[in-house]
């Protein structure tokens, strides 16, 4: 069953081209219809005001990229919770707010329960992202949208995170092009960008000779921390969670900016940094932030494009992605982080498929 690989999670990580191709199959075929969201789409997405994203774990960081995308290109404000706290709160709720939970299993019962408490505050509409046909949440929503990864058997959540990012995309071009937002022009661009998204992962698997060769370095020591900025800060989120999840180690991730409001106090020799640092708009600013952290004695370990013009010097080390990709960045940009996390494991001899404590389906409080 594991043909080459040595786990299911290495696995799972090199299928990513495959699951993506297969997620983004029908969109590409049709463009981006409301159809593609369930039948209902069609009259439920141009009048929703708002959408409210609830899920746990990886699926939360998913959620956190999907903020920025349908801020952007729809124009919808968008906001997400982690659905163990949100179920429990007195929370407002605009019945024209779409819910959107995000779910690989489809059975984590405290994204369940929040969906069922948003659906009692009186939100009219919620749209499932799921990887499991007929799973709990789906069955619970009037809309929804499968992920096609295909099982997902490593605890750590892979494939499924990138094929959520992908939906999720989709779904900020679809309500931006139903409200008139999205030109045609536009959704051929789109179109295009997400045509190369495949092959682009590709190239960032190819990487994994040299993130293998960093492994030692961080298996070495008992603390990571890991920085990106708008779109890539929940990348290095997801970077720090699967790096604690699978190798042991303690691992932080901040948006760069924050750094000097406290966490720039733990860097020093013992603290590699992880930066996620392709050529978007905020890139200067990142590289202000590296220098902060070199001036501290931190080591940086550069995950960059070949259009962010990084080179390696002393204490800096940089693998880069061949070529820019645009919106569709945080997606390649998660592939090395994965690496990264499941050689460090590896090197530490941890049991990757089956971390200590943890449950590929989360079905308990
Ligand atoms: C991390 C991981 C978990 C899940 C979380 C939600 O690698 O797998 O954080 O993402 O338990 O699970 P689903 O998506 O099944 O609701």
């Amino acid at each position: 069953e594991l043909g080459p690989y040595s786990h299911f999670m290495q696995k799972e990580i090199h299928e990513q081209p495959k699951a993506l191709s297969d997620t983004i199959e029908a969109i590409l075929d049709d463009g981006f219809s409301a159809e593609l969201f369930g039948a209902a789409a069609a009259n439920v997405l141009p009048t929703l005001s708002g959408v409210k994203i609830l899920a746990c774990g990886t699926s939360y960081y998913a959620g956190l990229t999907a903020k920025y995308w349908i801020e952007s290109i729809a124009g919808v404000v968008c906001d997400v919770e982690i659905a163990s706290e949100y179920r429990y709160r007195d929370a407002f709720a605009d019945p024209q707010h779409l819910v959107v939970t995000i779910s690989q299993s489809g059975e984590t019962l405290d994204t369940m329960e929040a969906l069922k408490y948003a659906k009692s505050l009186g939100h009219r509409h919620a749209l499932s992202i799921c990887n499991v046909r007929e799973s709990a949440i789906p069955r619970a929503s009037d809309l929804v949208f499968y992920t096609r990864a295909g099982a997902e058997i490593g605890v750590a959540s892979t494939k499924a995170f990138t094929t959520q990012l992908v939906s999720l995309f989709a779904l900020a071009v679809t309500l931006g092009k139903v409200r008139g937002r999205v030109t045609a022009e536009q959704e051929a661009q789109y179109l295009a960008e997400l045509r190369h998204l495949p092959g682009s992962v590709q190239h960032a698997l190819n990487l994994e000779p040299q993130i293998t060769a960093w492994s030692a370095q961080f298996a070495a020591k008992n603390d990571a921390l890991f920085l990106g900025r708008g779109l890539h800060y929940p990348i290095a989120l997801e970077g720090a969670l699967k790096l604690k999840e699978i190798s042991y180690i303690h691992a932080e991730a901040y948006p760069a900016g924050e750094l000097k409001h406290g966490p720039l106090a733990l860097v020093d020799e013992n603290m590699p940094v992880v930066v996620i640092a392709p050529n978007d708009a905020l890139l200067e600013k990142v590289k202000s932030n590296m220098q902060e952290v070199r001036a501290r004695g931190g080591e940086l370990f550069v995950f960059a494009d070949a259009d962010s013009h990084f080179s390696d010097s002393d204490g800096v080390h940089v693998i880069r992605t061949p070529r820019h990709v645009g919106v569709l960045s945080p997606i390649v940009h998660s592939i090395p982080v994965q690496l990264l996390a499941y050689h460090v494991a590896l090197t530490r001899g941890t049991d990757v498929d089956k971390p200590r404590n943890l449950a590929k389906s989360v079905t308990v409080e």
